[in-house]
């Protein structure tokens, strides 16, 4: 299977998953699953949650443990959410501030989870042991699906 094959198959299985759905938990938990299991490169996919003005912290994933909380404009997460925009970091030892809660981490890529009133409500994170694991492909793969995330953050 091919990498934008993976994808498409991962964007069908979270639209099916979700369908109906409006528990943001369940959501995340099913996103981060289906991800994790569809990327041979991810060490760890999951979401940071905004659980109160500029903080973060963990919420559903797939992984070694990942650390608690990070503030906005803390590491490439907090970049992120703090920007309301994704970032794909080719080697994580070249972002100033990336937070290291597993050092074998190599890259990574984060993508905003919106409301549907616009706000950041959480982040996606995926990290890799590998160099340069993800490229604007994956970043625009995994905006698409995470936007199949919005309706369930209504409220
Ligand atoms: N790499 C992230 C921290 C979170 S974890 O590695 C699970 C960052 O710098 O934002």
């Amino acid at each position: 299977m091919t990498h934008a094959e993976a994808y498409r198959e991962a964007e069908r299985e979270v639209a099916a998953l979700l369908d109906g759905v409006n528990d943001p938990i369940a959501a995340m938990a099913s996103c981060a699953s289906i991800l994790h299991a569809r990327l041979p490169q991810a060490s760890w996919t999951g979401f940071y949650r905004v659980v109160a003005p500029r903080l973060l912290r963990v919420g559903p994933y797939q992984g070694p443990p990942g650390c608690l909380e990070i503030p906005f404009g803390s590491g490439v997460c907090g970049a992120a959410a703090s920007r309301g925009a994704s970032l794909v970091v080719p080697d994580v030892h070249d972002f100033e501030g990336h937070i290291a809660c597993d050092p074998n981490a190599a890259s990574e890529v984060v993508v905003p989870v919106f409301d549907p009133g616009g706000n950041v409500v959480a982040v996606l994170d995926i990290d890799s042991h590998q160099k340069a694991a993800f490229d604007e492909s994956d970043r625009s793969a995994l905006e698409r699906i995470v936007a199949l995330l919005t309706p369930c953050f209504a409220g």
